[in-house]
Parts: C-alpha cells; sequence; structure tokens
C-alpha cells in the first residue's frame, strides 16, 4: 500500500512514521509512506500557501492552487482509491474506516492546516473527509498520523503476528480482554486462575466473556451498533 501524505509541516510527520511497526512495514515492503511539503507546490518567492478569507472573517486560508498542484501531480503518476482530508467536521474515524483504508492500493492524505481550506479543494478534489475525533487540533497532522498508523498495522503481513491485529479492541466492534504476563501473582496481586490452566477452550470462553461485558460496562454503545 501506498500513502502520500500532503503537509505545510512536514517536520511533524517525520518521526511517528519512522518508528516501530510503520518502520518495519516500509522496510519489509507493505507500506510506502512519502511526505510532500504543499511549499514546494507554490510558485511565489515567498512559498505562500494560505491567504486572507474572502468575507473578512478572523483567521487564513489554505490556497486552492499548490493543493491542486500536488494532487494532480500524484494523480498523474497512479491511480489513488481515496483522497483523504482531515479535518473535524469530517466523518468520525473508527477501526471500521482503518479496516476499510488497508484494503487500498494508492491514498493520499492532505493535512489542513490554518482556518480551513479553499472549499473548492473539498468540492472537486476531496473523496473522503475524516476526523479524529471531535476536538480540534493544531492542524491534520496527527490525524494523518492516526490514520497511517491504524491502518499500516493491519496491512496483512505489515506485523508478524498476523493474529494479534485480529484480536484488537475494535475487531468485532468488542473492547479487548485484559491479558497479564508473569509473575503470576504480585503483591499478593493475582492473576486469573483460568489464565494458568492451560485449557485453552476455557480461557477463550472467559476471554469472550471479559470482552464482553468489559464493552458492555465501558462503551455499551459498541454493542448496540
Ligand atoms: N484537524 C484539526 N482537528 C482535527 C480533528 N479532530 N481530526 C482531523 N483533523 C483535524
Amino acid at each position: 500500500m501506498r500513502i502520500d501524505i500532503i503537509t505545510v509541516v512536514p517536520e511533524l510527520l517525520a518521526s511517528p512514521l519512522n518508528e516501530s511497526i510503520l518502520k518495519r512495514a516500509q522496510e519489509s515492503g507493505h507500506a510506502e509512506i512519502y511526505v510532500h511539503n504543499l511549499r514546494d507546490y507554490t510558485d511565489d518567492k515567498r512559498r505562500t500557501v494560505d491567504d486572507y478569507p474572502f468575507g473578512g472573517e478572523a483567521g487564513m486560508v489554505m490556497k486552492i492552487e499548490p493543493v491542486y498542484r500536488c494532487i494532480e501531480k500524484l494523480k498523474a503518476e497512479r491511480d489513488y482509491d481515496e483522497i483523504i482530508f482531515t479535518s473535524p467536521d469530517g466523518i468520525t474515524y473508527n477501526q471500521h474506516e482503518a479496516n476499510r483504508l488497508s484494503l487500498m492500493k494508492n491514498i493520499i492524505i492532505l493535512c489542513g492546516h490554518y482556518k480551513g481550506i479553499d472549499y473548492r479543494i473539498r468540492e472537486h478534489l476531496i473523496t473522503r473527509e475524516i476526523s479524529i475525533g471531535d476536538y480540534v487540533l493544531t492542524g491534520g497532522e496527527l490525524a494523518a498520523c492516526v490514520i497511517a498508523d491504524s491502518v499500516v498495522r493491519i496491512i496483512p503481513g505489515a506485523i508478524g503476528d498476523e493474529a494479534s491485529a485480529l484480536t484488537d479492541c475494535f475487531q468485532d466492534n468488542l473492547l479487548a480482554p485484559p491479558v497479564y504476563t508473569r509473575p503470576a501473582e504480585f503483591n499478593g496481586w493475582k492473576v486469573p486462575e483460568v489464565l494458568l490452566s492451560g485449557n485453552f477452550a476455557q480461557i477463550e470462553k472467559w476471554q469472550d466473556e471479559q470482552a464482553y461485558s468489559r464493552t458492555k460496562a465501558l462503551r455499551p454503545d459498541l454493542i448496540e451498533e
């Protein structure tokens, strides 16, 4: 899978995209992630990417031309399955959307910034608008990292232990059951007996029950879905 991220602050993306699972997925060829500096697509000396809004409101607006040039250049090189814009007024991101995106071949993520973006970009170039939650970030870069991270880790083969991605929280709309490791007792705090029993049928039953009861207690909305 290939992910092209367009941003005015490429520095913000470097570390999150180049460590741990994302780093390994790129090294093993399961994912390619490219970061494009929007300022490279400007045509003035000051590399301007924003301008005052028509109508005189406060704040700056991302200009249409650099975004158009960058997206059109990428589109001329390959077909894209989705061109995503990160914005607090997009659809709320969740595991279903991550699963859906992980099956795609090429996606672009355009990071929003400033007060907003010339709306014609959203009308004519963007195919999906995604918010990572009902709060406002300084820009869409952190949202792009969240999307890239959650998508790349579930690309088949990207994590060594594939089973572990399938038992993640939210797969099947359930929270994950609790997990424990050695020692079996610490400070008098004991690991549930069943996990030490070696009876895998019993262990699986316990895990299913825990996943269901935790979801019912903490996120009943997931079960209603
Ligand atoms: N940009 C600013 N806030 C955002 C959010 N909550 N989700 C996605 N992009 C954003």
